[in-house]
């Protein structure tokens, strides 16, 4: 008996709108966009909705900065977004912004509905002001020497060196990010969500199931560090929503962020208002709601979907998700996307050199449904993409097609010639439909390619091109195609939700309409079809070479005069400042890694007269054991720093930038202890 169409609602993070989207942004939406065309394919009632995250301080100051209107920034961020997100084929029902009436009515009502149920409170914090720019700074507009490590021009919250993570009054001479002066600190109200009063029913939602296991485990070690008071406002100035019966408070960003999930859902439901496909904004948000709800997000802003979402939303008299898909970030050639290598690629610059559905195949190879990392390889990406979409899938249909056109007037037999392969491919559907419904698509797509290779071995078997050199065996050419293109068609079926574009140009030439997985037991047959036009194209190594170039080319630094982010104001010293640095050749005598802190090497060099110990963050760079022996400058009358992993007794001299870290080290000829000028 058939089974009714589920009603399910998808979202992904709603991007900042200050910022272009890259190709790490673009693993959550190919892999959200995939998983709602695979519903959409089994004839789910599947809607998609997102929208531009438009408030908050560094929208607001971007904007300063560039000297248009908030509302100027977002609207163009969000057309270039769309643009990018619709030429990677990523499809949305609908596609709003968080600066809307319709979000602003939902958050005014959500705080009504807190605020009468005793949920929030006002309460006095002290925090950095910056007095010249008249404002209170958020953390990561505080940058100072970290704490622990001493690494200069940290954030005020973590230390992008050492990891650690504290409060902005920790760091080592903080500065404004705005102005560049120092902070003061100042008291102002703030209003609070009570989140512990929801911790009982967040621990029966996440044991119900809702989360993957990794995810709920964290949750587990967040519940056992204690649930918080959640600060919800911000003061003026501030780009978002004022909070009702104030005059300088406005509502947290990421207050009103997810509430733009279902201000983006309310704006669906208003436009389709008098369509055919009327959506109604209970039947999906009530408490009584039998809709499923899914969240795609980044592992990064678990706490506040898994945490913060659902008692706002409890609290606030709506349903809960019914799933928060998390997944890991995107590394690309095994590390950190970075703008000096050319991998911190924007997605418009990719479009420029290469096709999407390159990109959305190799990144659905690789997803699961877990929080892991994954990995854009660009050698194996070349590899991958050409062995599997040119040689193994798009070649079952090259092989076929000429001799359907040429022998047989482009018509498929009446009849399969090997029906039993055909059930093979068919009777592989509801594993494939189980994969991509958990998120598996790597596990999808290698049954898919199994069966390409099957494909291909039955014509490599039957040798077509033998055949038709024998007039007399055309209906078994015919017959062995007919079999061939039945098999691909099946292929293309299952790919269809990771190949959408590809897909439509197959059913084009296969003449039969858009493919559906209920037609995955049916085969094409007395049926005519249309010419063979190749439907992916090898991908050219020099193109990816190109794009990582022309990335870096585009990433690179400004010439000074011409640079506009804040910067630190440059300082001049003179001379005898300078000169009360002493610096020094140092021999590394001993180097090894710091328990607990993954940048630190504990260094251990000598410089004539003493020997000194230093906790170095160089560790991502270097093996400890190459540095035996090796000389390097030593800041030698650096006040000794205590450190959580002991006391650091001077700095050595490198130079970094994203590209990497590189220890200064002199002329051959120098000897330890000799002062450097
Ligand atoms: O982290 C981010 O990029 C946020 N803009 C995501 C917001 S998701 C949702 F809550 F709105
Ligand atoms: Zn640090």
């Amino acid at each position: 008996m058939p089974t009714a169409p589920r009603k399910i609602l998808v979202t992904s993070a709603l991007p900042y709108a200050n910022n272009s989207i890259h190709m790490g942004h673009l693993v959550e939406y190919i892999q959200t966009d995939i998983w709602v065309r695979f519903q959409k394919l089994r004839g789910n009632h599947c809607l998609y909705v997102c929208a531009s995250d438009a408030h908050g301080t560094p929208i607001m100051l971007k904007a300063q900065e560039l000297g248009v209107t908030p509302e100027d920034l977002v609207a163009r961020f969000r057309s270039e977004h769309l643009r990018d997100f619709s030429r990677f084929h990523i499809e949305f029902d609908n596609y709003h912004s968080t600066h809307s009436e319709e979000n602003r009515v939902l958050v005014e009502g959500i705080y009504a509905r807190l605020r009468e149920r005793g949920l929030l409170a006002w309460r006095s914090i002290r925090q950095a002001y910056d007095a010249e720019a008249k404002m209170f700074l958020p953390d990561r507009f505080i940058r100072g020497s970290c704490p622990v490590c001493g690494t200069p021009d940290q954030y005020g919250d973590s230390c992008e060196s050492c990891g650690a993570t504290y409060a902005p009054t920790d760091l080592i001479d903080p500065r404004s990010a705005v102005t560049g002066t120092t902070p003061v600190q100042r008291d102002s109200e703030h209003l609070f969500f009570s989140l512990g009063r929801f911790e009982s029913s967040l621990r029966s939602w996440t044991a119900a199931g809702h989360l993957d296991p990794s995810v709920a485990r964290k949750l587990e070690e967040w519940f056992a560090a204690g649930l918080k008071d959640w600060d919800i406002s911000r003061d003026a100035p501030y780009f978002g929503f004022r909070i009702p019966g104030t005059t300088d408070k406005y509502f947290y960003v990421w207050l009103d962020a997810p509430v733009g999930y279902m201000a983006s859902f309310l704006d669906l439901c208003e436009r389709r208002k008098n369509s055919p496909e009327p959506v109604d904004f209970n039947d999906y948000w009530s408490e009584e709601s039998d809709a499923e709800l899914y969240h795609f997000i980044g592992k990064d802003i678990a706490y506040f979907h898994t945490l913060f979402w659902p008692a706002v939303l409890e609290g606030s008299g709506y349903r809960k998700p019914s799933g928060v898909f998390v997944h890991g970030f995107l590394t690309v050639n095994g590390q950190k996307m970075s703008k000096s290598r050319g991998t911190f690629i924007p997605a418009a610059t990719y479009l420029d050199h290469l096709q999407p559905e390159y990109l959305r195949y190799y990144y659905a190879c690789k997803l699961g449904p877990g929080t892991d990392d994954i990995d854009l390889n660009l050698d194996d990406f070349v590899a991958r993409v050409n062995a599997d979409l040119v040689g193994k899938f798009a070649n079952i249909a090259s092989r076929c097609a000429g001799f359907i056109s040429r022998l047989s007037g482009g018509r498929l037999a009446p009849a399969l010639g090997t029906p039993a392969l055909f059930q093979e491919f068919a009777a592989a559907a509801p594993l494939i439909a189980r994969h991509y419904e958990a998120r598996e698509y790597s596990r999808a797509l290698r049954e898919v390619m199994a069966l390409a290779d099957r494909a291909n071995q039955y014509i490599d078997e039957r040798k077509p091109w033998a055949l038709a050199k024998d007039p007399a065996r055309a209906a078994e050419v015919q017959a062995v195609c007919t079999d061939g293109i039945n098999l691909f068609r099946l292929l293309m079926l299952y790919l269809k939700p990771v190949l959408p574009a590809i897909a439509q140009r197959a059913e084009a030439f296969l003449g039969a309409g858009p493919l559906h997985w209920d037609q995955h037991d049916q085969p094409l047959l007395d049926h005519s079809i249309g010419s063979y036009e190749p439907l992916v194209t090898r991908v050219d190594p020099a193109a990816v070479a190109n794009l990582v170039a022309a990335t870096r080319a585009a990433a690179a630094p400004p010439a000074p005069a011409a640079a506009s982010a804040p910067e630190e104001k440059p300082v001049t010293i003179d001379i005898d400042t300078f000169l009360k640095a002493d610096l020094r050749v140092a021999t590394v005598l001993s180097a090894e890694a710091v328990e607990g802190a993954d940048s630190l090497l504990r260094v251990t060099v000598d410089i004539g007269s003493e020997q000194r110990v230093v906790l170095a963050g160089i560790r991502r760079a270097y093996d400890p054991a190459t540095l035996v022996g090796r000389q390097v400058i030593l800041v030698a009358n650096l006040k000794p720093r205590k450190m959580r992993f002991g006391t650091s007794e001077g700095m050595l001299l490198a130079a970094g930038d994203d590209a990497g870290i590189f220890l200064v080290t002199p002329d051959s000829g120098a000897k330890a202890g000799m002062r450097v000028r």
